[in-house]
């Protein structure tokens, strides 16, 4: 029998929730007290949610965040997304077979007043660019208005089990996610002049200065500010290939809230297509979930993510293909299998290459795109708007962090508030946040002493972080140039083996070893946060090298976990001197986890693939309108409803442009769908404030 909930987790904590019974078509099940509908349904093993009207395919969750409508069911009587409505004692939920019914008409009902509230900002979206620009705004007493769409703030932040990086005065690198999360509510909740509207969805940006917003589904309010600041985030790319629409074909970042959120395991095995920082975290955060992770494919030469968020996983058992692409996902209502190939110079596949490998689960982190319609449709309206974090410029979240901060003192000061001018090192630091990282080197082990005690650096990149030179009570560690981007070295010898820098590495990239009792046979101190392994004298286990070769067999001699770093722990082998400093971790999973089928799956052609998800339009038939010389998004719509869906062509537009490129138009010449209000399904009684 699968557990399809999270009962044990290093990192997260389970919540005890009460236990409420709903109904799925027809039959009586169980879900936790304020838990999505979605993950109430995948808590019970049911990933396949109704079926399409078109063609009967297999309908689920896709993006988890209100984006895509995939995930449409019946909820008393009404359409709603699972993923974005909680479930409720004795709720009646009913999968969608085709086309959903009307609710049934009542005459019962009155419509009420719609509040309208004056605010000096509204921010919309209350994670980690929203939080830090609400803290400059509150601290020069300016009234703002968070509105987020999520049950608690954070954004993405509650989602991330890991570690930051960048620097700790600036943006808590060595904190987890979740807990920055945390520390954010807590700062903008002792302000008198920050309001928050949780469960509470932007509409749309009015011609007459006004935002519409709908809190708990039903509420509908229009708020007027002075200022929008748009922090709304960005919403994950989708890709064309065949079987992309399966349900558990999931966007990297739908599959961290199911599991990271919602605590469900959504998934026994899966692959990731994506080898940027989304993807690799996502791998990491399944493995910690105790999912088996078969592999990951990235199209580019090198993985375009960190390199030690790649070797972590590698470490851990996770092999990486690089220059290897998806060809499809196979399965009839699910997936039961991935096809990938090896690409050419020009990410065409190389016939003869393509392997089949057994896993229930793809995650998609191919990019991601800015939500930026309110700031737009807000500039259109007259409204001052700034925008900050993703929903500005993709990065990094500490980078978002600080572009909050930024924004931030850029309205108080359009407001008045602020007189002096924002430091030329705001801009500077958020620059370097935001920085790629640079080339990958091979580490030099030669440059660590060995006389007594050493930190051995695994980080093979130059990326912005540094908590290990502020963490280390000796100054052992520096980074040239004091330069957040360098990488660190052994500034001077004395390392008095605190394992601080070892327990604060966001990439678990550092070691510490100790040749003071025995020269020969060193101690080796390693990082892990995985699962439920928690590790005790006496267990085996195989070192490997920075990027996960395997070094030898080891027994461990002790553990270590400190006050603050209580979800790490470090473990501590004896090795030889030879192999000591290049041992930096320790596999979890097994190698027959990640072997290939025997038996090959060639994907169908392309021209079948689904690119509208929501009206069920191929590639193949609005290649044949490009062809045509049709350059005029509305046009494809109207004759072929691409991006007339519920999801409102957030999903399938982008796909899309990308068919245009392919076939060689270019995309200045190509007409843009025309935006129409509102940016997100709602019944339409709200906008009278109908109550029954
Ligand atoms: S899965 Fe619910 S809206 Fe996309």
């Amino acid at each position: 029998m699968i557990e399809w909930r999270i009962k044990k987790h290093p990192v997260l904590s389970i919540p005890n929730r009460k236990r409420i019974g709903f109904y799925w078509n027809n039959k009586k099940l169980h879900a936790r007290e304020g838990e999505m509908i979605s993950s109430a349904l995948f808590a019970n093993g049911i990933h396949v949610f109704g079926h399409h009207v078109k063609d009967n395919s297999a309908q689920g969750i896709f993006c988890a965040n209100g984006q895509c409508a995939q995930c449409t069911v019946i909820a008393n009587g009404i359409p709603v997304k699972s993923c974005m409505t909680k479930v409720e004692e004795k709720m009646v939920v009913e999968g969608v077979e085709g086309l959903p019914g009307l609710p049934k008409a009542t005459d019962n009902f009155k419509f009420l007043r719609i509040p309208q509230v004056e605010t000096d900002v509204l921010i919309i979206g209350g994670g980690p660019a929203g939080l830090s620009a609400a803290l400059q705004l509150a601290e020069k007493g300016i009234k703002t208005l968070i509105v987020d769409d999520k049950d608690r703030l954070g954004g993405k932040l509650v989602l991330q089990t890991h570690k930051f990086f960048g620097s700790i005065d600036d943006c808590y690198a060595g904190t987890r996610g979740i807990e920055i999360a945390e520390i954010l509510e807590d700062k903008i909740q002792s302000y008198r002049s920050v309001k928050v509207w949780l469960n509470s969805t932007a509409m749309y940006v009015f011609g007459d200065k006004k935002v519409g917003i709908l809190s708990d589904g039903k509420n509908y309010k229009i708020v007027h500010p002075t200022v929008v600041l748009n922090a709304a985030g960005a919403r994950e790319r989708s890709l064309v290939f065949p079987g992309n629409t399966l349900p558990g074909v999931y966007g990297a970042g739908a599959f961290q809230t199911l599991v990271n959120r919602d605590l469900v395991r959504p998934a026994k095995i899966l692959f990731v297509v994506g080898g940027g920082n989304v993807g690799l975290i996502a791998a990491y955060h399944a493995l910690q979930a105790g999912i088996h992770v078969v592999g990951v494919v990235e199209a580019l030469p090198q993985c375009s993510g960190y390199q030690v968020h790649a070797d972590k996983i590698k470490r851990l058992g996770v092999p990486i293909y690089t220059r290897h692409t998806i060809l499809s996902a196979n399965g009839n209502e699910h997936v039961e299998s991935i096809t990938v190939g090896k690409v050419d110079d020009d990410f065409k596949t190389i016939a003869g290459t393509e392997k089949t490998y057994e896993c229930d689960t793809v995650l998609i982190a191919v990019g991601l795109n800015p939500v930026d319609e309110f700031y737009k449709e807000a500039e259109q309206a007259g409204i001052r708007v700034f925008s900050a974090g993703d929903a500005r410029e993709i990065a990094e979240a500490s980078s978002a962090m600080f572009s909050g901060k930024i924004a931030g003192m850029e309205i108080a000061r359009e407001l008045d508030k602020e007189d002096k001018p924002i430091p030329k090192t705001w801009y500077q630091k958020a620059d370097i946040l935001k920085s790629p990282p640079g080339p990958i080197a091979t580490p030099n082990y030669d440059s660590f002493p060995e006389g007594n005690i050493t930190p051995v650096f695994h980080c093979t990149q130059e990326i912005p972080c540094n908590p290990c030179v502020s963490v280390c009570p000796k100054g052992v560690i520096s980074i040239p140039g004091d330069s957040l981007l360098g990488k660190p070295q052994i500034a001077k010898n004395d390392c008095i083996g605190c394992n601080k820098c070892v327990f604060v590495c966001p990439g678990l990239a550092i070691s510490l070893v100790d040749y003071r009792k025995d020269h020969d046979y060193p101690v080796v101190s390693l990082a892990h946060e995985v699962h439920n392994y928690e590790y005790k004298k006496g267990d085996p286990v195989l070192l490997t090298d920075y990027e996960g070769n395997p070094l030898q067999e080891a027994v461990v001699i002790d553990t270590v976990t400190n006050k603050t770093s209580k979800k790490t722990q470090i473990i501590r082998v004896r090795v030889p001197k030879e192999i000591a400093k290049r041992v930096a971790g320790f596999r979890i999973q097994r190698d027959e986890v990640t072997l290939p089928k025997n038996e090959i799956i060639l994907a169908k052609i392309p021209d079948e693939a689904i690119v509208c998800r929501c009206e069920r339009v191929t590639a193949g038939e609005i290649r044949k309108l490009i062809r045509k010389g049709i350059k005029d998004l509305n046009q494809i719509k109207a004759i072929t409803r691409a991006g007339m869906g519920a999801c409102g062509s957030k999903t399938c537009e982008n796909l899309i442009l990308q068919l245009f490129k392919e076939e060689g138009v270019p995309l200045g010449e190509v007409i843009l769908s025309t935006i129409r209000p509102v940016f997100v399904e709602a019944p339409f009684g709200i906008f009278s404030n109908i109550s029954h």
